[in-house]
């Protein structure tokens, strides 16, 4: 069963080590995650996956890294001072703010509707550049990486000898002071974007946008999210940002959140090295830019064959790398029955679901909306129960549940069963996964066992290069759980067999490697493990 919940993906994230509320300790920062141990190594891995793909694998593309502080200019002439706004509006009774297109006439923390008219909220954060704090020294923290690009492209042409098409590729951090931060990582203040600007002659650009929209889709189905879970919003006139004649975005629906974008690709003409150009009369242009009386550059390019320079139409795939980990993390997320358990324990399941729902549907404690909620959430849980047992604790977790005295009592009968037989199991691509393979010892006493488990666990993080962990701190069952949890696709176990000590001769120099996916298990020879789970771990 797929994740069902946002909440489901949250608490595993928390649990396990993939992302925590940023600054927690101090009650949190709004809008600001951080990542654990898993998580760094999740978002790094899709990162490099991104950078292989858009850059190795590609003949025409370029690499950069600017720095996130810029001249102030840059964001008057990109146009993100006048236009980098978002609608908002105050409610009066509770003095909360809210992004207008948000609220739909009604505060949603209070519920009045006494709102103030919405007015423009510019969200690029502010600060200061060097201990003199007057009105020249502000700076602003970049909101997207792409102007590091435009202000970047004379350097690179120059420094490259590029002929176009080429293009761009930057990865790092942007900052936007979002009105109302939120859904975890899908809305933050803080974030990271993986952009390419891709440059082309005027008149082709049509055409390379429809090939970066396949390409993009491709890359989106190479690290899990097919073609069919991702829709595309050709965004309306009326809707586009003010550099862009045309942009595709790629819409994923997230469990409770629901179809949001992932990726905008964007066709930005040549707004952006226009209007950071000087001399734009003489340029030819045809997006409307601002007059530029400060740019020192003209950022065109010179094309031999007409012999003449020309400022090229850009063509802009832009992904978040947070907005990516999590339709990830949702594709691979899943709680499945491994073995059925008896058919009485489960009627005994059913019979605490079925009292605890009598019980909400007439409590009066409970405010009408939850208790419809809880009702219909408990009724098609108990539908397929076997197949949907795991949803008992999101059932358990919805407002209201805690007031019914039964939820107990069902919690009580359901967790056992859990326990034993179910797991939660993250498919991700081998390519993605935080760990690659883990090593255990059959038992955590023996020194033989746990010296070949370490050795094995060396041997494949230095000579493959296979993030390998070693663990032995619980029962072999219970160590496949916490992996499959992770997403890691193969668990190793050392035992009596490897040593030559076992029941079953001709097994001495084994080990079991076991499927994260299939569960399967099979022995192979310690001198083979390389090869065999390079071939595996590939894709
Ligand atoms: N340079 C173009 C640009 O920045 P955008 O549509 O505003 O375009 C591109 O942003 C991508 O950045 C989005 O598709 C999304 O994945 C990510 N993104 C934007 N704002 C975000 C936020 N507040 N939190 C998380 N990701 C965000």
């Amino acid at each position: 069963m797929p994740a069902v919940a946002l909440d489901q993906i949250i608490a595993l994230c928390k649990r396990r080590g993939f992302i925590f509320p940023g600054s927690e300790i101090y009650g949190g920062l709004q809008g600001a995650y951080d990542f654990g141990p898993l998580g760094v190594e999740l978002k790094q891995n899709l990162i490099n996956d991104w950078w292989r793909t858009n850059v190795y694998e590609r003949d025409d593309m370029e690499g950069l890294d600017a720095a996130i502080l810029m001249n102030r200019l840059v964001w008057k002439y990109s146009g993100h001072e006048e236009t980098f706004n978002d609608p908002l509006v105050d409610c009066r009774s509770c003095k909360s703010r809210w992004r207008a297109d948000h609220v739909q006439g009604k505060c949603p923390h209070c519920g009045s509707t006494d709102l103030t008219e919405s007015r423009p909220f510019n969200m690029m954060f502010k600060t200061q550049v060097g201990p003199v704090g007057d009105s020249g020294s502000f700076a602003y923290l970049r909101p997207e990486t792409a102007q590091g690009i435009f202000a970047n492209f004379n350097n690179v042409l120059t420094t490259t000898s590029r002929k176009l098409p080429f293009g761009i590729a930057q990865v790092g951090k942007a900052f936007r002071n979002e009105i109302n931060p939120r859904n975890f990582l899908f809305r933050v203040r803080e974030f990271e974007q993986m952009e390419i600007e891709f440059f082309v002659m005027p008149g082709t650009d049509e055409t390379w946008h429809e090939r970066w929209l396949e390409a993009r889709l491709a890359w989106w189905a190479s690290i899990g999210v097919p073609r069919e879970r991702i829709s595309i919003y050709d965004v309306p006139a009326d809707e586009l940002a003010h550099y862009s004649k045309r942009t595709y975005d790629l819409m994923y629906d997230y469990p409770s959140i629901g179809v949001q974008e992932i990726e905008g690709i964007a066709n930005r003409t040549d707004y952006d090295l226009g209007s950071h150009s000087k001399d734009q009369a003489n340029l030819g242009l045809t997006a409307q830019v601002k007059l530029n009386e400060d740019s020192t550059a003209r950022l065109t390019y010179f094309d031999a064959e007409s012999k003449r320079h020309l400022v090229p139409y850009v063509i802009e795939p832009s992904a978040g790398v947070g907005r990516c980990a999590l339709a990830v993390l949702c594709e691979a997320y899943a709680e499945e029955l491994t073995k059925a358990p008896a058919a009485e324990r489960l009627q005994s399941v059913a019979e605490a679901l079925a009292a605890f729902l009598k019980s909400a549907g007439k409590s009066e404690k409970l405010r009408p909306e939850h208790r419809d909620a809880l009702v219909a959430q408990g009724e098609s849980i108990a539908g397929e129960l076997a197949e949907r047992l795991p949803l008992v604790e999101t059932l358990l977790a919805m407002p209201g549940a805690d007031d019914i005295e039964l939820g107990k009592k069902l919690r009580g009968q359901a967790q056992p069963i859990l326990d034993e037989h179910y797991r939660t199991v993250l498919h991700l691509r081998p390519k993605l996964a935080p760990v690659k393979v883990a090593v255990f010892p059959l038992k955590r006493n023996h020194e033989q066992i746990v010296a070949t488990a370490k050795q094995i666990r060396r041997q494949l993080q230095a000579e493959s290069g296979v993030r390998t962990v070693y663990d032995d701190t619980g029962a072999i069952g219970k160590l496949y759980r916490r992996q499959d949890e992770i997403g890691t696709p193969f668990c190793i176990t050392v035992d009596f067999d490897t040593l030559g000590e076992g029941r079953v001769p001709g097994l001495a120099g084994t080990v079991t490697v076991r499927d994260r996916d299939t569960m399967a298990q099979e022995r192979v020879l310690i001198s083979e493990l390389q090869v065999y789970l390079r071939e595996k771990l590939r894709g």
